[in-house]
């Protein structure tokens, strides 16, 4: 059986009012989604409720969850209560919050609080920069094998892991990455899933591609660099252009 692609919206701290929030939704759900396709979009937290109430089934997700489930952990936000507002996802170990300081030991513990809620795990990888010695091979091994380390093999069908190289992401990219880029990377990565998982479990993880995705390159991933979706920042803030990321995903499929 074939993957479901999945494009998800990476709507990081944006935007700046609940209102806002409300009219950039609508307008994403004015599109109507085939069922071919998963489409999920995880604003801040606090605009969780609200996009619930408006459409129930765009599947909502969050951009953090705290490591630990419960307890006097003062600002953090646990699994089960997002869930409990109607969260099915949630990104984890992205490299805005690995430069903030999180560690491949934290990230660990999130992915397993994460399925432990019912919430479907988006692992982030990628490299901060490439060089010739092609050392980027090994930073994403480390952090996939440290990340998922002691994770349930029945569960782990459950995530999804957006490759996701520093440097091409946001306002700041170097370039985007290129089709066969990806590509390279996502055999790699689905290598060491199967090694630590078996083959068996593996085959219905989807690895998709984030950086600088746009209407412009979307095709060519799917296509060329056979991306099963893609984790989306700067254009899932532009209704028009992130509904173009997925019909051209949708009529690739
Ligand atoms: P970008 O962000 O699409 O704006 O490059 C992607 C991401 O950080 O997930």
């Amino acid at each position: 059986m074939q993957k479901k692609k999945i494009i998800i919206g990476n709507w990081k701290m944006n935007p700046e009012s609940g209102k806002l929030a409300e009219t950039l939704y609508k307008n994403i759900i004015k599109s109507k989604f085939s069922s071919k396709l998963d489409v999920v979009i995880c604003p801040p937290f606090v605009y969780l409720e609200k996009l619930k109430k408006i459409l129930k089934k765009i599947p909502l997700g969050v951009q953090n969850i705290s490591h630990k489930d419960k307890g006097a952990f003062t600002g953090e936000v646990s699994g089960n209560m997002v869930y409990d507002l109607g969260a099915r996802y949630v990104i984890l170990g992205h490299s805005e919050r690995r430069a903030m300081g999180e560690e491949d030991e934290v990230i660990n513990q999130k992915i397993k609080i994460a399925l432990a809620s019912g919430l479907n795990p988006i692992l982030c990888v990628g490299e901060k920069n490439r060089d010739d010695n092609h050392d980027y091979f090994n930073v994403i091994k480390n952090q996939i094998e440290k990340d998922f380390n002691g994770v349930n093999k029945n569960s782990i069908s459950n995530a999804i892991v957006a490759y996701e190289p520093v440097w091409a992401i946001g306002k700041d990219a170097v370039r985007e990455a290129t089709p066969e880029e990806f590509r390279e990377v996502a055999v790699f990565i689905k290598k060491i899933l199967s090694d630590k998982f078996g083959a068996n479990t593996v085959k219905n993880i989807r690895i998709i591609y984030g950086g600088s995705v746009n209407t412009k390159n979307a095709q060519d991933f799917v296509v060329a660099g056979e991306a099963d979706g893609f984790l989306v920042g700067r254009d899932s803030l532009d209704a028009k252009k992130f509904i173009k990321i997925i019909e051209i995903t949708e009529k690739v499929n």
